[in-house]
């Protein structure tokens, strides 16, 4: 099932249960590597959620200030991106240009993501879309300046969103998730993976 709410396309169920954990078994292999971390952030608040990427690039925060980056804080190279992973890009994106960065957020009991913009990217005519494994979470969605009114959405696993056109550079966040709602992960928790085209 497809729902657009401001322009943010929201594919339900897009990924079956042998999906989600052809996915997650790729994912295991690509944290053993470059393992999840807590980012610092410019307000000297280290976020809720902890992150690595695959990929040409890996999204990086600290005290100044958010950019891509080559290598994992450790200097270990990014691992490519799962094939399970590019082939959701491939469906409903592109398949002459491929993402280059594959954001892996990890969403334990508290964690929380602030309304932000997606915006440290070359070319915002290239979608960003985000893939959801996991327990559920209450997505919010708002305007293309911060602040005036929101909507919100649960994202259950094997949910995936398409942020294009005018939803690409709108303002979106994740107020909490619901723990222990989802089976996929064995210990709880939320993967979102967010792939980008980032030059
Ligand atoms: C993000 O926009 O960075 C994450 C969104 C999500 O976790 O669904
Ligand atoms: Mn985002």
């Amino acid at each position: 099932m497809k729902i657009e709410i401001r322009g943010f396309i929201v594919h339900k169920k897009y990924l079956d249960s042998a999906q989600q954990q052809q996915q997650l078994s790729a994912l295991r292999k690509v944290i053993s590597q470059v393992p999840l971390f807590c980012p610092n952030t410019p307000y000297d608040k280290p976020m809720s959620v902890k992150m690595t990427s695959a990929g040409r690039y890996g999204w990086f925060s600290d005290r100044k200030g958010y950019c891509y980056i080559r290598r994992h804080p450790s200097g270990q190279n990014w691992p490519d991106i799962p094939e399970s992973i590019l082939r959701v890009w491939s469906k409903l994106v592109d398949v002459k240009k491929k993402p280059d960065c594959c954001l892996i957020n990890f969403y334990g009991k508290d964690a929380r993501m602030g309304m932000h913009q997606d915006r440290d990217e070359a070319d915002f005519s290239w979608p960003v879309l985000s893939i959801s494994l996991g327990d559920d979470c209450l997505f919010r969605m708002g305007n293309s300046t911060r602040g005036g009114s929101t909507e919100s959405l649960w994202l259950q696993s094997g949910d995936v969103v398409l942020m294009s056109g005018d939803a690409r550079l709108k303002y979106h966040g994740v107020d909490r998730i619901r723990f222990g709602s989802s089976r996929l992960l064995p210990k709880g928790g939320r993967i979102n993976l967010t792939l980008r085209v980032v030059d």
